[in-house]
């Protein structure tokens, strides 16, 4: 299949195509996904907790994105590929982030992500204005976690969803192309996805609104233990079979994710949605 760029990917955006994006940190998976037809492919620092088995992304270092972003481009996949900027290599400057972004695009990425509003626009100005397509990421950002107060949907008041509105704005006005919404209420990500149509927005727990999706790959596979965020949907289970009943292989797990994406059947608002 040909591969994704970012024209690929807004054309997608205007026919009204949802985007499918699934995390991946290693070539075996990239090339199993590349090949259910998902079209952008995230090196999450979500590697932290599900790779790393640590209790959140703030341990996450340069060197450990580098490295699984290396495993992921060594597929060669037509999927687009994002890599995140981890927690305490971008904040303090835009020549750290720069420094840090040119490592990822080495390591194959070819859009970096980061988490943040009007704080960092003059940062992912910066970054754009080199040559580094930026994706933004707001709502429950999780390298924020513990300023955050913990992992709950974000903009439910009104202050917070003026706060969100004035973030996304920021990261559009800076030359965001992307902007990943995660838990943030369907309403609010749908409003933000119509005032911003140059910059795609991937919702994670933000509706069906969104230009496209993005799971944790390891939570699609049902491979999460403890309990699961409402979000997420087990795609190796046929909604409604029973626990013992076989699971779908990992590729139709998968295929079937991208399809009920496009389909507009993932995410269900009455199940997965705030
Ligand atoms: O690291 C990650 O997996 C992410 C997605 C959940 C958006 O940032
Ligand atoms: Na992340």
């Amino acid at each position: 299949r040909p591969t994704v760029s970012l024209p690929r990917l807004r054309e997608l955006a205007a026919r009204g195509e949802p985007v499918a994006m699934l995390t991946c940190y290693d070539a075996t998976f990239a090339k199993v996904l590349d090949a259910a037809g998902v079209d952008a492919l995230l090196v999450g620092d979500s590697l932290g907790n599900v790779i790393q088995g640590q209790p959140s992304t703030l341990p996450v270092s340069l060197a450990h994105m580098a490295y699984h972003t290396e495993c992921v481009a060594r597929a060669q996949t037509a999927a687009w590929l994002i890599a995140d900027l981890p927690f305490g290599c971008y904040e303090a400057s835009a020549l750290q982030a720069f420094d840090a972004a040119a490592t990822l695009m080495r390591a194959g990425a070819r859009m970096v992500k980061l988490e943040g509003g009007g704080a960092l626009a003059e940062t992912v100005r910066f970054l754009v204005d080199r040559g580094i397509p930026v994706c933004a990421h707001l709502g429950l950002t999780p390298q924020r976690v513990h300023a955050l107060g913990g992992f709950r949907v974000q903009g439910r008041d009104e202050a917070a969803a003026d706060a969100l509105r004035a973030d996304a704005a920021a990261m559009a006005a800076a030359g965001a192309t992307m902007l990943v919404l995660e838990l943030v209420p369907a309403a609010l990500a749908r409003e933000i996805t119509a005032a911003h149509p140059q910059m795609l927005t991937i919702g994670i727990g933000a509706g069906a609104g969104t230009a496209g999706q993005v799971l944790v790959l390891h939570d699609l596979l049902g491979l999460t233990a403890g309990r699961r965020p409402r979000f997420v949907r087990d795609f190796t289970r046929e909604p409604g079979s029973s626990a013992d009943a076989p699971g779908l292989p990992i590729s139709a797990a998968v295929a079937r994710y991208v399809q009920d994406v496009k389909a507009g059947r993932f995410p269900d608002e009455r199940i997965h949605a705030f």
